[in-house]
């Protein structure tokens, strides 16, 4: 029964109400189950909350930075009932030494929740978030979840800052690699398959944890691109654009959502009670925990909107950010406020009992201890099958930009090749943002990836060429003396990790350091290069894409990278990931994304249309686009009527054919145009996916069901309507390349 409270009398007397509505629970239907287990959970918690003090409660609201000097301070503060939770702290034990001090050392004996940010793995680290969207292979991603969270568990932790959700329009801005991209269709798929992966069926169970949607809300719409910077966004903006992942992830059952750092339109997010309360909260009917971001509600006195922490923590908490993370000003500030009345203690409540139901949901205050497990630990963390699922993920998630004269697949029977680049061997890099407990040498790099790969004949030859970022030219020589007894030259290029990331804003996008210069130099050598790109955002590389004639987008893809690589360099896996982002020519024509309003002059050849003068308006690389070694033929566009009611669904049919000699993967993409509404829209609209197999010569007809809800909108009222008008249907390879068909939805 309830272990964590065994001691105390009241609370064992809790434990029976409770251990009484699980036998109710036990014979009920379904339905009845989940209401009858909520209502248990209530009663519990409720009468949890009756017998605790004010520190107490304030204590569940806190969670601080596990340090390792503070050892002893935190052991204090534990026994006092003074913290909720910890971040940064993992492993079996280290966790379960914690966790016994609260519940057997602590008045109430309520069990800890231990976080950390585990973003894309724990210890096996997998392609970062950004790379995984490329794969638009939600299965798979929820599988990348699944495993972190089955590792993280083992390890003690119950509750991930995952998944990041936000969507970036601008790639200077670094966490753009932590999230899914600019779109908010794929972003909201990719933000439920996280959920579902980390969450899994049962909260309760030894191998799940709590997720955390993040960061809410639209932080990516960050000024300049600059991390931390102000947002000053529409309302139709925010909806539309940077809320649905939000909501998926909340639809998904997320059970904890972050503030976000930014502010919106005057308003900072750790005070912002409309998006909290009424959106999230009302709207949204999200019933789960809010958590501050690190020093988040602090950091309110910084924006001017709060004198003292009092007073800045009073907002936060009546704002609904129920979880102190590191300010430490629920903790020390507000007993005051309580006290004399001003702060009234249901807002405290409110927030205290959030906190125990997530405890509760976690199954914590069943076994406080089944998530800490030196045997799960020891056989599950870095295994074979994670490994595997690892490669599988890094593989689905490698765009092909650009293969002239199918320079790709290489021949492993190749005779020389030259490996270049300061990315080639590089233990680090492949870790990317937020590695949890990942490690260098757990990373098998490009180099030791086509080594394992080619024939034992081939002369694989080695050299740095120059740092990422420095300026010494010394090692060019070399590079360019392998480059020429090379049969072909695998070029390595991109950005250190912790170029992208949180506070890793950049004011360009070109090739960091002298590697623009490396590459130009190899090229001159004459041997067939092929650029693999390995970098947390999309890069300017117009001079690479003109000159090299294969390119492949690799990102960050964890510890699997080099096998993932070598797997598609030579052809043991056909690529068919596609990109989620935009690839702009020059950092000028940020930002540019796919789903952008028309203007009143679209770009066109007359001076006086909406363009540069220096640059064509377009990207280089669209959003969706990625090829495959195989060509897939699209064809015979269907709709299964050219009108639609609103109460009608609308299907859609597709002819694609792999036209190629080789079995493959395509995403087939399917995009909308409002051809004229109330207000304007974007030029075109994902609304749809599916990532298909096809065999050589294979056709398949994907098939897509769009419903009216599916064309809805904000009015000018911001009223969320359908109205009636020509729609335009677009499918196909990447969001520029697409058969065109036309319906009408009639009243
Ligand atoms: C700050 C970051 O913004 C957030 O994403 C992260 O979860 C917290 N730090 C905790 O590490």
């Amino acid at each position: 029964m309830i272990r964590a409270n065994r001691k105390f009398t009241r609370v064992l007397l809790l434990a029976l109400v409770v251990w009484l509505f699980g036998v109710v629970e036990s014979r009920s239907q379904p339905t009845q189950k989940r209401m009858a287990s909520t209502t248990a959970r209530d009663q519990f918690v409720d009468s949890l909350l009756s017998i605790m003090t004010l520190e107490e409660k304030l204590g569940q609201l806190t969670q601080f930075g596990w340090s390792w000097h503070d050892t002893a301070r935190y052991h204090t503060f534990i026994k006092a009932g003074k913290v909720g939770s910890f971040l940064n702290i993992y492993g079996a034990e280290p966790t379960h030494v914690l966790q016994r001090l609260a519940v057997e050392h602590s008045r109430l004996g309520i069990p800890l929740l231990f976080a950390l940010d585990v973003i894309h793995g724990f210890r096996t680290i997998f392609p970062v978030p950004l790379a995984e969207a490329s794969s638009w292979d939600p299965q798979a991603v929820e599988k990348s979840a699944r495993i972190a969270a089955i590792e993280a568990t083992a390890a003690g932790l119950h509750w991930t800052f995952a998944p990041m959700v936000d969507i970036a329009r601008d790639p200077r801005w670094g966490r753009i690699v932590e999230g899914s991209g600019e779109d908010p269709f794929l972003g909201s798929v990719m933000a439920a398959a996280r959920v579902r992966g980390f969450q899994g069926e049962d909260l309760a169970a030894d191998n799940t944890m709590l997720a955390c949607a993040k960061h809410f809300a639209a932080y990516g719409g960050a000024e300049g691109g600059r991390d931390y910077n102000i947002v000053d966004i529409s309302e139709r903006t925010l909806r539309e654009i940077y809320l649905p992942p939000f909501h998926a992830a909340v639809k998904a059952g997320a059970v904890t959502i972050m503030a976000a750092f930014n502010e919106i339109a005057g308003i900072p997010m750790h005070a912002n009670g409309y998006l909290l309360n009424e959106i999230l909260r009302g709207e949204w009917g999200f019933d789960g925990l809010v958590v501050s971001d690190y020093t988040g509600i602090m950091e309110l006195q910084n924006h001017g909107i709060g004198a003292s922490p009092a007073e800045v923590g009073e907002l936060a908490l009546r704002a609904g950010v129920d979880v102190d993370m590191v300010s430490t000003i629920y903790l020390n500030d507000l007993s005051d406020l309580v006290r004399t009345g001003k702060l009234p203690m249901s807002e405290v409540d409110r927030a205290v009992k959030r906190v125990l139901q997530a405890k509760f949901r976690a199954g914590l205050f069943d076994d406080p201890y089944r998530y800490s497990d030196p045997q799960r630990e020891q056989t599950l963390i870095l295994n074979a099958e994670h490994l595997s699922a690892a490669r599988d993920m890094a593989r689905k998630s490698i765009v092909l930009l650009k293969n002239e004269r199918q320079v790709l697949p290489l021949s492993k029977e190749i005779k020389t090749l030259a490996v270049i680049g300061p990315l080639a061997d590089d233990k680090r890099a492949p870790l990317g943002s937020w590695a949890a407990a990942g490690r260098p040498e757990d990373v098998v790099t490009i180099l030791q990836g086509i080594r394992r790969a080619v024939s034992p004949k081939t002369k694989v030859l080695y050299a740095k060429g120059c740092e990422v970022e420095e300026s010494d030219r010394s090692g060019f020589q070399q590079a360019v003396d392998v480059a020429k007894m090379a049969d072909a030259a695998i070029l390595v290029l991109g950005e250190n990790a912790d170029m992208s990331g949180e506070a890793a804003s950049r004011s360009t996008l070109d090739l960091p350091g002298l590697q623009q210069e490396l590459a130009e130099a190899i090229h001159a050598t004459g041997t067939p290069v092929v650029g693999v790109l390995m970098n947390g955002r999309p890069l300017s590389i117009t001079w690479l894409s003109e000159h090299i004639p294969a390119l492949l987008e690799t990102w960050f893809l964890g510890v699997q990278m080099g096998p993932a690589v070598a797997d598609v360099l030579f052809g043991d896996y056909n690529p068919g990931g596609k990109l989620p982002v935009t690839f702009p020519r020059s950092v000028g024509q940020v930002p540019i994304y796919y789903n952008h309003k028309n203007t009143g002059r679209p770009p066109g050849e007359n001076r006086f249309t909406s363009k540069y003068l220096d640059l064509p308006s377009s990207p280089l690389y669209p959003f969706g686009h990625g090829l495959s070694y195989s060509e897939f033929a699209y064809s015979n566009l269907q709709l299964n009527s050219s009108t639609m009611e609103i109460s009608d669904t609308l299907k859609i049919s597709v002819e694609v054919t792999n036209a190629g000699g080789r079995a493959g993967d395509e995403v087939v993409q399917l995009y909308i145009r409002d051809e004229a509404a109330s207000v304007t829209r974007p030029v075109k609209q994902l609304l749809g996916f599916q990532r298909i197999h096809l065999s050589a010569g294979e056709r398949k007809n994907p098939v897509f069901m769009l419903t009216a809800e599916d064309l809805a909108f904000y009015n000018q009222g911001m009223k969320w309507v359908v109205e009636p008008g020509s729609f335009k249907v677009l499918v196909g390879r990447n969001s520029v390349e697409v058969l065109e068909a036309r319906f009408e939805v009639v009243q």
